[in-house]
């Protein structure tokens, strides 16, 4: 049976960058606020109207192409996470192939919808399908363009001024090599508190979990109208997040789905080299190295610079930690996430 190895990582971040100073102009907070609760110092926001998620996402493929000495026609399928995507549908990874320039159709593309675990899911997808031996070239993208689609009014702070835009992009080939690669990929769900950290309009609850009033439908007897209604315009289309509620969760799965791989494989701690959380909030990655006891060295932080990109956080990190020579071959890598959904899953790598 072939291993997963991740081969090539790259990324892209849009030029644009957002002070927390340039943040106070927009609404009521201050560099003060956000950095002492998340870390944030600042993060990048595309062009309106001339960059989307999808041609983020092809910078930071052509750059994992590069890294990983192949060209964009070898890629055999798409792995494409994200919660911002360009269209409600389709989703980006035929985008993707068509913006990439890839005629050919022996291809698939699929679109993972885990928002801040969809990495370490869409990782899990490409080691199964390469261990099985479907596919021997995979590309697995992250991508957000957060900034379309937030509430940058002082009604909206709690959400805006934690999110980024940008792109990570890893190659993922199948490899005769023993002990290397993807060691294994542990997932985890639970949908009990979906609506605390969700983005629930446009769709097609009209009302359902909340209540139709809530909503303020006018009843009819044709069907639709459902989907998009005034009030939702009204309203805004936007994101809401119960903070204290997704900290408290998160603190607790990062640490114990991250045991629970290293357990599966018969390893420890003080094996990882480097481990990679998803860039939710300094203080939570802070409050995980403690748990595990891991000196300063060992977790990459990058959220500083570039704020919570979602699906993008893990392999931009990735990406940036092998430019730091960080990931030499025979590294242990530790990748974990949680987010919306809840979600979360850890992954190990050996390099
Ligand atoms: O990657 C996806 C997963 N997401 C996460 O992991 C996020 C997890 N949660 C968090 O990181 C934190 O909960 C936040 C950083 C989002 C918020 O920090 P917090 O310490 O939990 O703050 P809070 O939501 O309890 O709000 C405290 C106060 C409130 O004011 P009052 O009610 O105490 O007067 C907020 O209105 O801070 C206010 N506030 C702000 N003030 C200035 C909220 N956002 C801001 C802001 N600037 N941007």
């Amino acid at each position: 049976m072939p291993n997963a190895q991740i081969v090539g990582a790259g990324h892209y971040v849009p030029e644009t960058v957002y002070s927390n100073e340039k943040m106070s102009t927009y609404m009521d907070t201050t560099d003060e606020w956000i950095t002492e609760r998340t870390g944030i110092k600042e993060r990048r926001f595309a062009k309106k109207h001339e960059e989307t998620t999808t041609t983020l996402a092809a910078h930071a493929t052509r750059e994992a192409c590069k890294d990983a000495g192949i060209s964009v026609e070898e890629i055999d399928f798409i792995i494409f996470a994200t919660l911002s995507p360009d269209y409600y549908f389709p989703g980006c990874g035929v985008l993707l192939q068509r913006e990439l320039g890839i005629t050919k159709t022996e291809i698939g593309a699929l679109d993972i919808r885990n928002q801040c675990s969809g990495f370490v899911y869409g990782l899990s997808v490409a080691d199964q399908f390469i261990k099985s031996g479907m596919y021997k070239t995979i590309l697995l993208v992250g991508a957000e363009m957060h900034s379309m689609g937030m509430d940058f009014s002082t009604r909206g702070r709690g959400v805006s001024v934690i999110f980024g835009d940008g792109a990570g992009a890893v190659i993922v080939k199948a490899t005769e090599e023993e002990n290397s690669g993807i060691l294994t990929t542990k997932l985890h769900s639970d949908g009990t508190h979906a609506e605390h950290l969700a983005m629930i309009n446009p769709g097609s609850h009209g009302g359902y979990h909340l209540g139709k009033e809530h909503f303020g439908y006018e009843e009819k007897d044709t069907p639709g109208d459902v989907f998009v209604t005034q009030k939702m315009f009204d309203d805004g289309l936007y994101p809401n997040m119960t903070g204290q509620l997704v900290f408290k969760n998160a603190v607790v799965k990062f640490p114990q789905v991250i045991q629970e791989a290293l357990k599966a494989v018969a390893l420890s701690t003080e094996d990882i080299d480097l481990l990679i959380p998803h860039q939710a909030n300094l203080r939570i990655s802070q409050f995980v190295q403690k748990v595990l006891q891991l000196p300063d060295n060992k977790v990459f932080n990058n959220i500083q610079k570039y704020g919570n990109t979602t699906a993008a956080s893990i392999p931009i990190a990735i990406s940036e930690a092998k430019k730091a020579g960080k990931l030499i071959k025979g590294s242990l890598l530790c990748l974990a996430a949680f987010g919306s959904g809840f979600t979360w899953g850890s992954a190990l790598v050996r390099m």
